[in-house]
């Protein structure tokens, strides 16, 4: 196709006024036919798929094992794309997973919103000082693929996308076309080279970013950095991985000395003491694969009399929470049409599973009642319209971390139940029948 858009790249056979993609006016210009060679490794000839060498074996790991149940162990020539807002740290993590692969080679972190100095003053934050770990302060790709082709080192950090200089004809840094180029020949290098190459890449909240999305294709891992709310925890989550499962996460905490990894992720988010608290329920919501215990907190009081009652949640879907009143209502008899309600996922967490209907509802009657459940009690269980409690994705799973987290009782919808796990198991196939069996009506 002979045009393309200087703002996004989208392509056309013919030179068209206006971009159909971006918007843009006047942003055809012509490409003379090319066609992006693409990735692909090797290039070359086509080989009889046995005699290609295994790269099993040779995956590289971070020592970090909260990071490697994400990354899933990359094998040389790994393209990460590592996104994230500004300031939740993909800097501060990159330089310390950087200090640590210098156990496969050489490490160069290339900065294009950085000086060394402020570089090396995070890194002596950090505690890193790393004999083979190189800083180059760049944007130009031609130099970062010169200085990768002087250094050669076995992995490649880019620091960010965002920040890299392309082509000289591809618009403003930062836009469509400028990232998509540099991931594109970064990722080519990467797998010329078989080196293994984070491209850090910043998202914004709104979602209007020149990143991931558009370049997702090119890379073989991509994993976003979060922010559980305003606090230190951080989530390593995995959005693709051609390696390994990406229903993975990692728990972090961002402290004085960089991110460490969370000692006992499922219990972090249930207070400590553990003692009964009316309106708070303990329901295993599953994060990836891993099961985290969540404290679900729930205020009711009687609403001011004036206007609608108040009803806000934080860290759960509030229309969800508005049905679950309503069932409450119509199938316990319970009135809680004039009270205020507020309810919050304690350490703030975000929970969207309907698994943890029934914990919601524990809560809002808790507190309603003003009746704590007992501390070694979880509930788990999805509310159905007619009042009913449905099964759970993964139910016997989540049970198993419970009972290994020395909890005693699960409240749980009917249906099959794990065997031999040690936890006495209450089975209900109604939400009155679970909050009759939890003394909360
Ligand atoms: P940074 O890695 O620069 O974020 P990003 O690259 O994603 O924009 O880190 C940003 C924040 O992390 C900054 O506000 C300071 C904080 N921080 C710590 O709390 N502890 C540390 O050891 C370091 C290096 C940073
Ligand atoms: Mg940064």
């Amino acid at each position: 196709m002979p045009y393309r858009c200087r703002e996004c790249g989208y392509r056309s056979p013919k030179w068209l006024g206006r971009c159909p993609q971006c918007g843009q006016w006047e942003s055809f210009e012509e490409v003379g036919g090319a066609v992006d060679e693409g990735t692909a490794a090797g290039g070359g000839l086509p080989q009889i798929l046995a005699a290609v060498p295994s790269a099993a074996g040779e995956r590289l790991t971070t020592g970090m094992p909260e990071v490697d149940r994400v990354l899933g162990g990359l094998i040389p020539g790994a393209v990460v794309l590592f996104g994230g807002e500004p300031g939740v740290g993909k800097s501060t993590l990159l330089l310390q997973l950087a200090a640590r692969l210098v156990a496969y080679g050489k490490v160069l972190y290339v900065s294009g919103e950085e000086a060394p100095a402020q570089v090396k003053l995070r890194a002596e934050r950090l505690g890193i000082e790393g004999d083979s770990l190189y800083f180059q302060s760049e944007q130009e790709l031609l130099a970062i693929v010169r200085a990768v082709k002087g250094l050669e080192p076995a992995v490649l950090v880019v620091d960010s996308l965002q920040t890299v200089l392309a082509r000289p004809d591809g618009g403003e840094i930062g836009s469509l076309v400028q990232v998509r180029e540099a991931a594109a020949q970064l990722a080519r290098l990467a797998k010329g080279l078989g080196m293994v190459t984070f491209l850090v890449s910043h998202i914004t909240k709104g979602g209007e970013f020149a990143g991931p999305k558009t370049v997702e294709h090119l890379v073989d891992v991509a994993v976003q950095l979060e922010g559980v709310r305003e606090g230190e925890l951080r989530l390593l989550r995995c959005a693709k991985n051609r390696f390994a499962s990406t229903a993975e996460v990692a728990v972090l905490q961002m402290g004085p000395a960089g991110l460490s990894e969370v000692a006992n992720p499922s219990l972090f988010f249930v207070s400590q003491d553990r003692a009964p608290k009316p309106g708070a329920a303990i329901v295993p919501v599953l994060e990836g694969s891993r099961t985290l215990l969540v404290e679900i907190q729930a205020l009711v009081a009687p609403g001011g009399g004036v206007g609608p009652p108040q009803r806000r949640t934080a860290g759960l879907d509030l229309n969800r929470t508005l049905v679950l009143l309503a069932v409450i209502e119509k199938h316990l008899g319970v009135h809680v049409r004039a009270m205020d309600v507020y309810l919050a996922v304690a350490g703030g967490l975000e929970v969207r599973e309907p698994a943890a209907d029934l914990g919601v509802c524990a809560a809002i009657l808790g507190s309603l009642r003003n009746r704590a459940i007992p501390a070694d009690t979880v509930v788990v269980g999805e509310v159905g319209l007619a009042g009913d409690l449905r099964p759970v994705r993964k139910g016997p799973e989540r049970l198993q971390e419970v009972a290994k987290l020395g909890f005693a009782r699960a409240v749980v919808p009917s249906g099959p139940v794990p065997k031999r796990v040690r936890l006495e198991m209450v089975p209900c196939s109604t939400l009155r029948e679970a909050m009759e069996a939890l003394g909360l009506i």
